[in-house]
């Protein structure tokens, strides 16, 4: 199973003419990022910062794959995902500003690692390991880690993913039987896990 997933994402992503990354061959200038990302580090650098409304945390960017992040700015900017103030802060982003800003933001500081840790709502997270890593560590570049994201932004993007706010084949097809109380112990199960953090500015 594990070994024909990368084929089935290709595949899908082929046929919907989704942008894969190209990162593989640039990796992104860190230091140019941190200039540019001044402005990201107002909600994504601080703390417990919140979305307002609806209300709910901003989602944890240090220790993510930088390839990850950029596929996230390319949706919001093409309006496959639904959120106002990050498509207005991304819409006029180049490819290479966000490949940059990513670089930034995911190196700002590690990824805590650590043996996943026993929590409630393990048992329904087989299916999602398979993609997202045991624990939530995933080793996919497209395969956003879980691991430490904040509880009610995972919960948030399950139910976007579900209405089809977010548009994505492959997790619209992950949420579509999970009930409520599915995805809420999902979310916790995850966000206890070692993982993402805060972004912070390089010293
Ligand atoms: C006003 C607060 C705010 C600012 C400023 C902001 N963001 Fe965001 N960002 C958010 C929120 C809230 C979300 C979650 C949106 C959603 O529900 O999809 C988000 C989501 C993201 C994601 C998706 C993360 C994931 O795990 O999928 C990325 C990447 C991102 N922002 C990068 C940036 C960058 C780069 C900038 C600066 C150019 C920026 N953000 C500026 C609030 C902000
Ligand atoms: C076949 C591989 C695969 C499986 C299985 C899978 N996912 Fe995903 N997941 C992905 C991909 C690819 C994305 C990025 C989609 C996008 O670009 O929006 C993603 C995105 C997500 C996100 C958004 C993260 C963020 O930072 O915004 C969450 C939350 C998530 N998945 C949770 C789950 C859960 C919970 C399960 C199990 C019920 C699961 N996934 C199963 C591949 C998978």
């Amino acid at each position: 199973m594990r070994t024909i997933l990368p084929a089935l994402f290709l595949t899908a992503s082929a046929l919907l003419g989704m942008a894969l990354p190209a990162t593989a061959q640039d990796a992104g200038d860190a230091a140019r990022g941190q200039k540019l990302a001044d402005t990201c580090m107002g909600c994504h650098g601080i703390p417990g910062y919140r979305n307002a409304y609806p209300s709910y945390s901003v989602p944890q960017l240090a220790g993510q794959h930088p390839e990850y992040l950029v596929i996230a700015l390319q949706g919001y900017k093409a309006r496959t995902r639904k959120h106002d103030t990050m498509y207005a802060q991304a819409a006029s982003l180049s490819d290479q500003d966000m490949r940059d800003m990513a670089a930034f933001l995911a190196g700002s500081a590690p990824l805590k690692t650590g043996a996943a840790v026993d929590a409630p709502g393990k048992d329904k997270s087989t299916a999602c390991v398979a993609c997202h890593g045991e624990g939530g560590h995933s080793q996919m570049p497209n395969w956003p880690v879980l691991a430490g994201q904040k509880a009610d932004y995972i919960e948030h993007a399950l139910r976007q993913y579900k209405s089809g706010e977010r548009k994505d084949p492959i997790m619209g097809a992950q949420v579509a039987a999970l009930t409520d109380a599915d995805i809420r112990a999902l979310a916790s199960y995850f966000a206890a896990q070692p993982g993402l953090q805060t972004a912070a500015y390089k010293k």
